[in-house]
């Protein structure tokens, strides 16, 4: 039987990070995966060059039910912190976006990168790994694997959420939240697209593959400003997927279209000069043709001129391109998603730590808990800000 100071579960971004801080700090550290390669997320995120944290970076920007829990790990390992790790392997990053940190070259340079930091912790990883039984006694845990037994002192939880099973997810962490006791939130899926009701679906899927910027409401009052994708099962695209954290099902979502035009004064102006020209052709300056032709279609825009369009129809126009209300029919589910919501109870947990505070030894980190973030890097941030709390206690 092989005994470590620390079993760590889940060779992701939070374990991964975690088990090289912990190493580095000279514990002896094993990290154990099912998978035949570490940080398989971590390759697929953002596009193939890994959205790797956010300039912007603040607790506001998660769910929890419990949303104090994340600002003391957020505090003491930043962005800042991951940036200049970045920086000293020599990685080249740029910001897309909204301060959203991507590298120059590719994801597979922050997987080399925590594999570096593991090795120059001594870390033992095993992939292709089952963990078939976890057990504890006075002196930690002895977990039972495909092949062998192993015990230590600490167990890190860091296996992840449901989103993605293609990729290795498992409720594993659940189960052994559950299996000790703690509380756990139920889940569903985050950062996803919406799935939308056969009638306004079959008249939509023509404009597959359109993008456009838009601002999008959720019933709560939660506001995006990015952009919106019509795809051939409903809609997706940054503003889609932001507002899927704060969706339930049978909301409602107000997708304003022309966020950056004022219709009313752009239509006013084009009927002064240009009286005879076609409402369709005026509004084709500020939107995709295909869109303003699936309206007319769909007779949402009067096939009139703009001499001919009167103030009440302007204003069921207006309305209508500014304030589209939506029911999604649902999401796409895990397959798609991003993240999980929900998870481990966080008041169940060590704020400082990550530990479960009535197991000790048994610690919780990365998207596992209950903390998600919004697209843009937070995820990978809270998985390195909550592993790096963790790794100081080990
Ligand atoms: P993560 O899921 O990374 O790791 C969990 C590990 O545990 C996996 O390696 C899994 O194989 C392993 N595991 C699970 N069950 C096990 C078991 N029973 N036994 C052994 N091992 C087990 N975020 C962001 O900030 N920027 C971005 O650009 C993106 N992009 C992105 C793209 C895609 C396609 C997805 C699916 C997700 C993102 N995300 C993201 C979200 C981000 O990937 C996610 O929040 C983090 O990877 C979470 O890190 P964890 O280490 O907690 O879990």
């Amino acid at each position: 039987m092989e005994r470590f100071d620390a079993i760590v579960v889940g060779a992701g971004a939070a374990g991964m990070f975690c088990a090289a801080q912990a190493g580095q700090a000279g514990c002896r550290v094993l990290l154990v995966d099912n998978g035949k390669k570490p940080g398989r997320k971590i390759l697929m995120s953002g596009g193939g060059r890994c959205n790797f944290t956010n300039m912007y970076v603040e607790p506001a920007a998660y769910l929890s039910q419990n949303p104090h829990f994340c600002k003391s790990a957020l505090a003491r390992y930043t962005q800042w912190d991951f940036i200049d790790l970045v920086g000293k392997h020599g990685i080249a990053w740029h910001e897309k976006t909204l301060g959203q940190l991507f590298c120059d070259d590719s994801a597979d340079q922050i997987v080399k990168m925590l594999v570096d930091e593991c090795e120059k912790g001594n870390v033992t990883m095993r992939l292709r790994t089952e963990i078939l039984s976890v057990e504890r006694d006075a002196d930690g845990y002895t977990l039972q694997l495909n092949g062998e037994t192993v015990t230590a002192k600490k167990l890190v939880i860091a296996s992840g959420g449901l989103s993605m099973p293609g990729l290795g997810a498992t409720p594993f962490g659940y189960k052994i939240a559950e299996q000790f006791g703690l509380k756990v939130l139920p889940t569903r899926a985050g950062l996803v697209p919406f799935t939308l009701h056969k009638p306004l679906l079959e008249q939509l899927q023509v404009l597959s593959g359109v993008s456009v910027p838009a601002v999008i409401t959720g019933e709560d009052g939660t506001v995006f400003r990015e952009s919106l994708l019509f795809t051939h099962r409903g809609l997706s695209g940054p503003a889609v997927l932001q507002i899927s954290n704060y969706w339930h099902s049978g909301e409602y979502v107000s997708i304003n279209l022309l966020p950056e035009c004022d219709l009313d004064d752009f239509l006013n102006e084009q009927r002064s000069a240009h009286p005879n020209q076609s409402l369709k052709n005026t509004l084709a300056m500020q939107l995709p043709k295909r869109l303003v032709e699936c309206l007319q279609q769909l007779g949402q825009i009067p096939d009139v001129t703009l001499k001919q369009l009167n103030m009440r129809d302007q204003q069921t126009l207006v309305e209508t391109l500014t304030e589209w209300r939506v029911q999604p029919n649902g999401t796409e589910g895990y397959r798609t998603a991003e993240v999980t919501l929900g998870g481990v109870d966080t008041n169940e947990l060590s704020s400082r730590t990550m530990e479960a505070r009535n197991v000790p030894g048994l610690y919780f980190i990365g998207e596992v808990m209950d903390v998600t973030g919004w697209l843009g890097g937070y995820n990978f941030q809270w998985a390195w800000a909550s592993a790096w709390a963790c790794a100081q206690a080990l």
